[in-house]
């Protein structure tokens, strides 16, 4: 049916993405269109463009490891689902690129967010954390969890692995929120960018002159592939970004939106309390059910056919992880918050090639964060009316609410 609404072309087409009524529920319009259209929909992006949008677990993964479906954001024609999101495109690397181009990039990060590093990272984390929940205890109630534990413990986190003095912390945070403000432009998104790489630039530029390079991953980058010229300064500087901007906002965004749905679900937040071991299956149950990440984006570089849809060469696909997440033929009771439910098959991290190089990283600080949280503080509860809680825009490129004021 979805292959027939293009052909005619009349139909006037829903819009992608659209804004979550609820901060932990995929939009109802997503589920809506995979039942009357199936699990591969047409839809268009904020400007006018038409789009596929899939929203089946099978057809995501098929098509998440498909080499003709490419992710190569320097094609003029690669479709974006925001202004913002354009902006991004121009100013960051790795994410945006096809193989093989892509794996050398990624192969000269990825020893610094291995299973091992983060392994001997988890001990500073959780103390970190820890010292973030005493200060919270001691200075209220009320708190408010972004601002006084989330963010902290995921900036903090990333730049002791880049290698990015914290003090500069509150700059580029500010910059990166611009980027997610509800009515950003393309121009106040690029400007943002701009501050952002400005900043990299002098951070590079430091760190090329000192002799004795530090230990974080920049100072590997410049002392190692810069100095033997397997990176450019702009690539380094561009890898500055991107890492950046993932490593605290994406985990800060989790670990504050975790917090409202736990407050919200009391059953499961009364089993996550009793059984601390289980942290780490509640941690992977809420990465699926919250799916910030929402909203994969691609282009087909050739003809593509999947079940009855054909998808032609320079097509916009846009993936919601958030939905396809949910899709009842992989999960039962898909739409149930089940902290022990145990499954790994989500795509909160992507699929294939471009899947989350920071993963392990984000899961050490969720479970900290979270388990230190609701121990520290039995009578943890919000301090506003939920529904007073704010969402953030649907293109805002990482899902979430922009703040959680919190009581006990
Ligand atoms: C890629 C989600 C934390 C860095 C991705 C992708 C998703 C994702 C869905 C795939 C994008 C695509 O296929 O187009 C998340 C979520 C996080 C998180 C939900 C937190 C809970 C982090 C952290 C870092 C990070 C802590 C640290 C640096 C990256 C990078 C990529 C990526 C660099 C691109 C990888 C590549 O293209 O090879 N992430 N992420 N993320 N993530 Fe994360």
């Amino acid at each position: 049916p979805s292959a027939v609404g293009l052909a005619a072309g009349t139909e006037p087409l829903p819009d992608f993405p659209q804004l979550r009524q609820c901060p932990y529920q995929p939009p109802p319009g997503y589920r809506d269109l995979r039942e009357a259209e199936g699990p591969v929909v047409r839809a268009r992006l904020y400007d006018g463009r038409p789009t596929w949008v899939v929203l089946g677990h099978a057809v995501a993964r098929e098509l998440l490891i498909d080499p003709r479906l490419s992710s190569d954001w320097s094609r003029p024609d690669f479709p974006s689902p925001s202004p913002r999101r354009k902006a991004i495109q121009k100013a960051t690397i790795l994410v945006g690129m096809d193989p093989p181009e892509h794996s050398a990039y990624r192969r000269k990060l990825i020893s610094a967010f291995s299973v091992r590093r983060t392994r001997e990272l988890s001990e500073s984390i959780h103390r970190r954390a820890g010292e973030l929940v005493d200060t919270m205890l001691e200075q209220g109630p009320p708190a408010e969890i972004l601002s006084g534990l989330a963010l902290p413990l995921s900036s903090h986190t990333i730049c002791g692995i880049l290698g990015v003095p914290y003090e500069d912390h509150g700059y580029f945070e500010e910059q990166s929120a611009l980027l997610v403000s509800p009515q950003v432009t393309e121009d106040d998104a690029t400007g943002a960018l701009m501050n952002l790489r400005t900043y990299l630039t002098g951070l590079v530029e430091r760190k090329e002159k000192e002799s004795e390079p530090g230990d974080g991953l920049l100072d590997t980058l410049v002392h190692r592939d810069l100095a033997e010229g397997s990176l450019s300064r702009d690539d380094v500087i561009r890898l500055g970004i991107i890492l950046l901007m993932a490593g605290h906002e994406t985990t800060a965004s989790m670990i504050t939106l975790s917090t409202f749905t736990l407050l919200q679900n009391p059953r499961q937040l009364a089993a996550f309390r009793a059984d601390p071991a289980g942290a780490g299956l509640a941690v992977e149950e809420l990465l699926r059910y919250l799916s910030i990440g929402d909203v994969a984006m691609r282009i087909a570089a050739e003809d593509i056919t999947v079940g009855d849809v054909a998808i032609r060469a320079g097509d916009s696909v846009m993936l919601s992880t958030a939905e396809i997440n949910r899709d009842a033929e992989v999960f039962d009771d898909a739409d149930d918050l089940d902290l022990a439910r145990g499954a790994r098959n989500h795509f909160a991290f992507g699929y294939g090639v471009h899947q989350c190089i920071g993963q392990n990283l984000a899961r050490a600080e969720m479970e900290s964060a979270l388990t230190l949280l609701f121990s520290r503080i039995p009578g943890l509860r919000l301090a506003v009316p939920a529904e007073q809680v704010e969402i953030k825009p649907a293109q805002s490129g990482v899902q979430g609410i922009y703040e959680l004021p919190v009581a006990w």
